[in-house]
């Protein structure tokens, strides 16, 4: 999977898991493929073109209640919000997020199909792992802690909390959560955020936040908030301005 082993990738987390990873990655990209052609062989055994079928590829790696990889790269994909999955779907067909197993899944998708599919995910529930133990020391895990919820004032770093719910879990229907996501996910987010392999509509809040954190930033948030369990979206609703605009989001 080229996203952690190509060398445009951020350079996160242990290189041990990145290639556990990978190797994964690699032989579900090659049963995906051998079912592909069996299939393409033997079109009277085809499958309906039900959803469930249309899915079926993504669940080697997501799993099918599209919960996160309990250690490495896989982000939970279930009870996110479902303009949000769509948009990122689309970024990947589009060339925004740089993926290869995700760029080939979606390359030939219509927007319908793949609205359709954003759907799946955004309704199932979240039966989430429990996390991992973090291994990073109680002062890396304050100073995430003190990030996510009040930011860095005196560095132009907003809290992320004031976007993505002062519970961390996002809002209906295009905020994501931040919570039950693997650290090395989030750290590599950040950094394709950072080098511009990540790019959502202008303006693009989350690479100017991206920018303004140094790489301690981001290793004390990625962490903190691997710690944090998968939470509900919040219901839209009136709450405060963000301190950034974000092209991505409806407009208020
Ligand atoms: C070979 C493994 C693999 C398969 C198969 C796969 N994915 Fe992914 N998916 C990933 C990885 C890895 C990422 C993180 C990519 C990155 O670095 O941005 C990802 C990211 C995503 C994201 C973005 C999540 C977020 O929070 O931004 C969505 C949505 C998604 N996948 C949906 C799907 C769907 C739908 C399918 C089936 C059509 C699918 N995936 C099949 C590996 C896979
Ligand atoms: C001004 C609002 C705003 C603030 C503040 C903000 N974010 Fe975001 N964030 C967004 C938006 C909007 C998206 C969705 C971007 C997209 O559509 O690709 C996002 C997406 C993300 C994602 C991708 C989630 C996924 O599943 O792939 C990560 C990781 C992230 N933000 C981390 C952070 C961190 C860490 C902070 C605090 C240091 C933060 N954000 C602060 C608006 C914000």
């Amino acid at each position: 999977m080229g996203t952690v082993s190509s060398s445009s990738a951020p350079k996160t987390g242990s290189s041990a898991a990145t290639r556990k990873v990978a190797a994964v990655c690699f032989w579900a990209w090659q049963w995906i493929a051998a079912g592909v052609a069996a299939a393409a062989g033997a079109p009277s055994a085809r499958a309906p073109d039900t959803i469930a079928a249309r899915v079926a590829a993504c669940d080697a790696c997501h799993d099918a209640a599209g919960r996160a990889s309990a250690e490495g790269y896989i982000p939970r994909i279930a009870g996110k919000p479902a303009a949000y999955l769509y948009n990122q779907l689309r970024h990947f067909r589009d060339g925004r997020r740089q993926s290869p197993a995700m760029t080939s899944l979606v390359a030939h998708q219509t927007d319908a199909y793949l609205r359709e599919i954003a759907a799946h995910y955004a309704a199932l529930a979240l039966p989430h792992r429990p996390l991992p133990a973090s291994r990073a020391t109680p002062a890396v895990l304050a100073r995430g802690r003190t990030l996510a919820l009040d930011g860095d004032r005196a560095r132009g770093i907003p809290a992320c909390a004031a976007c993505h719910d002062a519970s961390l879990g996002g809002v209906a229907p295009d905020m994501p959560g931040l919570t039950g996501l693997p650290r090395d996910y989030i750290n590599g987010q950040l950094g394709a955020w950072k080098n511009g392999t990540r790019r959502a509509a202008a303006p693009d809040c989350m690479a100017e936040i991206a920018r303004a954190l140094g790489p301690e930033d981001v290793a004390a948030v990625s962490a903190w908030l691997a710690t944090q369990p998968a939470g509900p979206l919040a219901a839209p609703g009136p709450r405060p301005a963000p301190p950034l605009r974000c092209g991505t989001l409806a407009a208020p």
